[in-house]
């Protein structure tokens, strides 16, 4: 196959300093669609390979997606669903829903479970909430995010939560609270965790299904920091931080609203023996670390940039 221009400059380039190239040297490659004008579906996803060794019954896989970000309205919905369709489609590229599709048509051949961590829309609307039925219906599992709440309001805390609540639970077919699902003897328990608030009930939920006594995956939007994902994130988002430094700042958590239970069910958490694993999303870049002695955190990048992560679990 002929291989274009440009490729193959960019290739000779890379390999004539031995594959090693100075980052100020890359054409902004990836930004211009001719380069890529046969591309189907698999060769848009970036798939991460991830093992969980959990005491399951019988081996299985999942493909754990997060941060979707649909962008849909329709000429019912409001002016500013349709405005903000319009400014975000922008910002997350327009091919999101294709990049969830790819995702599941390709979950549909390779793993057993589909595991979303939220964000899968970026802001409500009838047509938002309409996908949300669709995909989660065909037997995906998950959680939600802070975008699930998002109708426009300028603070996001448990108040404003709690203004459109009904609305979300409408759309998902799951407890937007707590729920769970049991696959081979592994529970795989979701908890809403966005503005760092959690409720006592939650948490109440949250022992019952630890109480059960089976090893649990959790899944979360927002990852629990660690020293390592702390300066993944903030690699990623603060543009201004240096290069070449292991510990940019430290465990920055999410936690300007915390309540006391969110500020104390870390710990909680650190010292559950049956926690083999969480799951989440929110920062849109893959990153995993160790997070317990029991426990590896695996968070995975925006799926609007055809990111999934694959975890086989034993
Ligand atoms: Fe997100």
């Amino acid at each position: 196959m002929a291989i274009e221009g440009t490729r193959r400059e960019f290739i000779k380039g890379s390999l004539a300093f031995g594959g090693f190239v100075a980052v100020a040297g890359l054409p902004a490659f990836a930004d211009n669609p001719k380069h890529f004008p046969k591309r189907g579906a698999f060769e848009r996803l970036s798939i991460i390979g991830c093992h969980v060794d959990a005491g399951a019954e019988k081996p299985f896989s999942i493909l754990h997606i997060s941060d979707t970000h649909l962008t849909a309205a329709s000429p019912d919905d409001s002016e500013w669903a349709r405005k903000e369709a319009r400014r975000r489609s922008l910002t997350f590229g327009g091919r999101q829903e294709e990049a969830l599709r790819d995702s599941l048509t390709w979950a549909k051949k390779h793993v057993d479970y589909v595991v979303h961590t939220g964000d899968l829309i970026d802001f409500q609307s009838q047509a938002n909430f309409d996908l949300a039925r669709k995909y989660f219906g065909d037997g995906m599992f998950g959680c939600i995010g802070n975008h699930e709440f998002y109708h426009g309001q300028k603070v996001e805390n448990e108040k404003t939560k709690g203004e459109t609540r009904e609305a979300v639970a409408a759309a998902f077919p799951f407890d937007i609270s707590v729920a769970s699902k049991t696959v081979n003897g592994v529970n795989f328990v979701a908890l809403d965790n966005v503005y760092g608030h959690i409720t006592a009930e939650q948490m109440t939920r949250l022992e019952a299904e630890f109480k059960k006594g089976l090893p649990v995956i959790l899944c979360m939007h927002c990852p629990p920091m660690t020293r390592n994902i702390s300066r993944v994130s903030s690699k990623f988002w603060d543009r201004t931080s240096p290069k070449a430094v292991p510990d940019v700042g430290g465990f920055k958590e999410v936690t300007a609203n915390a309540n006391a239970t969110f500020k104390d069910y870390k710990n909680w958490l650190k010292a559950q023996p049956l926690l083999k694993c969480i799951l989440a999303g929110h920062i849109h870049v893959s990153v995993s670390d160790r997070f317990s002695p029991t426990c590896v955190e695996h968070v995975v990048g925006g799926n609007f940039l055809f990111h999934g992560q694959e975890i086989t679990i034993s």
